[in-house]
């Protein structure tokens, strides 16, 4: 290849990497990994299947031998059939022939299943193995990422790493044993006809080595590509409803294809490389044909070579530039898919800010200690919580009352431990939440958020996944004491009617009430309610406020709420300011101080309940 053309091409990725056709970067690149560590990452992924690898690995060098023999079975018919013009040799070699080409029909029938059944194992795990670590990733890092890129990386991304560690090697090791008895086979034939051969062979070599990094780096791009186009898919499509009200489709599309069509640049960068590769190689190859031929013939013309030997040598010779073409493919696809295993690699390297601890929590007592937290987001430089210190007693309300921004989510989120506090420290009966297990202390939790998450799965799933080992009586109860059980029994299907895709069939007071149930059957000490009627209208938010009291009752609550109805009974009132606690108190207490709480109780006429406080 030119050095104009590798320039030209070299630029056009460079262009791409920079800005893309379109601007911004919706993806960034994944830092780069070196093969050998990438083999080193993935190749422990392959220990259960090490036995099946080595039977396959088997398979994989018997083929090359098959293939010399039949081919060397051609000089045979041609030296002791054809020239001497004698058939009795005939029915063996014909014979020998046969069976040769079953015993290689057989290896390659063991030899695909095998590998294919090795590499897909390989994959499954792989593929779980990614899916448990996001899972174990903390919040801050889904705040990073897109989450269509993530899916990228677990489909796409996952399934590139096959080609390095499986068929890779098993590509590797049979291209390699075929050039070697080919080889052997040439240097056996005429050792200076095989120097004559081997000539070219370096000069394919550096050609391919030229064009291997042009298409990694071509690849590196599209892969990222990838991530983006479904990252804006993925965005697009989930918010259709808005793309339809505001007539944005068309921005939707160009934003869609500015992406999609960077990564087919991409990919055509890295065809274009291919495809002068290979009739460029193909003219080296025949420069080398021609050389044997002229020697072959002036051998033959001394009788110092039999024709048999130089039909076989020349069939030898074609062979070998099918391996050596397969090891130059080899490294293109391991490029390539280098650029997959260095995504995988990015975030397997992910660890989750927030640590295990290993002390296991009973069932709490149901004492909660914020003790002078101060946190700041990741990447923020001002704090979201800034020194707030405030207790709740077995069984006591707190509400933490502020307006949008304050802090509030970001306290529960604390208490969840999807982040750690950066000073300060959050107790539960009297131990640090950093000591405790994850699973101990979560389990100990029942949260009802504002926007209620179920999943398109059945009512009855819905709500015993607070805790899958519920009875169908027990999903019954919990579904009774939220008030559900009713419009439930009314459904189609009852507890077995499936809710749609974000329990689109059912209304917001429906869906809240099935997530009362959940957190009701759940039967844990601490619940934590986050604007539990935020953006249900007031007839639902009245119909809410009982199940609520009821799950409220004998568990120690933190509840976040605009509605003064739920605040003005809680045992204490913590009112946030820009992540301060600016007062605390009971509500008659604070009403009669006359601060910020009192101000904002005086705005709202306290005659109409429910009213509910600006934020
Ligand atoms: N994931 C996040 N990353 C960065 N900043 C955040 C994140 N979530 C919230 N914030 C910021 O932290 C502050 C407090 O937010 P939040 O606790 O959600 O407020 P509230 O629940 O009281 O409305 C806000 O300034 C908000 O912009
Ligand atoms: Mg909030």
């Amino acid at each position: 290849m030119g050095p104009f053309t590798q320039m030209k091409i070299r630029e056009r990725i460079r262009g791409l990497l920079v800005a893309g056709p379109g601007g911004e970067n919706i993806v960034a690149a994944a830092p780069p990994v070196p093969i050998r560590e990438i083999f080193r990452r993935f190749w422990p992924f392959t220990k259960p299947y090490r036995k099946w690898m080595a039977l396959s690995l088997f398979f994989i060098a018997l083929s090359p031998a098959i293939e010399t023999l039949m081919i060397w079975m051609f000089k045979v018919i041609v030296d002791d059939v054809l020239v001497p013009r004698d058939f009795s040799a005939f029915i063996p070699i014909a014979a020998a022939y046969f069976g040769l080409t079953l015993l290689a029909g057989i290896v390659g029938f063991f030899d695909d299943y095998l590998s294919e059944w090795v590499a897909g194992r390989f994959l499954l795990d792989l593929r779980a193995h990614f899916f448990g670590h996001l899972h174990g990733l903390s919040l801050g890092f889904f705040d990073r990422r897109r989450l269509g890129d993530v899916l990228a990386r677990l489909t796409g991304d996952v399934s590139t790493i096959e080609s390095f560690v499986l068929s890779g090697v098993a590509d590797l090791i049979s291209n390699v044993l075929r050039l070697i008895f080919f080889t052997c086979a040439l240097f056996y034939i005429r050792w200076d006809l095989a120097l004559v051969s081997l000539i070219v062979t370096p000069l394919i070599f550096m050609v391919a080595r030229r064009c291997a990094k042009l298409i990694k780096e071509a690849s590196r791009e599209r892969r990222r590509r990838s991530g983006s186009t479904i990252a804006v898919a993925e965005e697009s499509l989930a918010n259709n409803a808005l793309v339809q009200a505001y007539n944005r489709q068309g921005s939707e599309l160009e934003r869609f294809q500015r992406e999609n069509r960077a990564a087919f640049e991409a990919s055509m960068a890295s065809t274009r490389i291919r495809a002068l590769f290979s009739p460029l190689v193909g003219m080296i190859e025949l420069l080398g044909a021609i050389c044997v031929l002229g020697f072959g013939v002036w051998l033959l013309t001394k009788a110092r070579l039999t024709l048999g030997e130089l039909l076989v040598f020349m069939t030898f010779m074609s062979r070998m530039y099918g391996p050596i073409r397969g090891l130059i493919q080899l490294t293109n696809s391991i490029y390539s898919a280098s650029a997959g295993a260095e995504r995988l690699i990015e975030f397997l390297d992910e660890e989750p800010a927030v640590r295990d601890g290993t002390k296991t929590l009973g069932r709490a007592r149901g004492d909660i200690e914020v003790d002078g937290v101060t946190f700041a987001y990741p990447g923020h430089e001002l704090p979201a919580v800034e020194d707030v210190s405030f207790a709740v007693e077995p069984g006591q309300t707190v509400a933490l009352v502020g307006a949008s921004g304050a802090g509030k989510s970001t306290l529960v989120k604390l208490l969840l431990r999807f982040y750690d506090p950066g000073a300060g420290a959050i107790r539960i009966d009297g131990q640090d939440l950093r000591e405790l297990t994850l699973e101990s202390l979560r389990d100990n939790v029942a949260l009802l958020l504002q926007e209620t998450l179920v999943f398109d799965a059945t009512i009855r799933e819905n709500i015993a996944y607070g805790r899958p080992d519920a009875t169908d009586e027990e999903v019954e109860a919990a579904a009774r004491a939220a008030d559900a059980h009713e419009f439930i029994v009314a459904m189609p299907d009852g507890y077995a009617t499936s809710v749609g895709q974000k329990g689109r069939r059912l209304s917001g007071g429906q869906r809240q009430r099935i997530a009362i149930a959940r957190a009701m059957i759940r039967d844990a000490p601490f619940l934590i309610l986050d604007e539990p009627t935020t953006g249900l209208d007031t007839e639902a938010s009245w119909r809410v406020l009982e199940p609520m009291r009821r799950l409220m009752s004998g568990r120690s609550t933190l509840i976040i709420s605009h509605s003064l109805m739920t605040v003005r009974e809680a045992d204490l009132i913590v009112v946030l300011e820009d992540g301060r606690v600016v007062e605390r108190g009971t509500h008659a207490e604070l009403v009669a101080s006359g601060g910020t709480y009192a101000g904002l109780y005086r705005l709202h006429a306290p005659e109409h309940e429910p009213e509910v406080l600006p934020g």
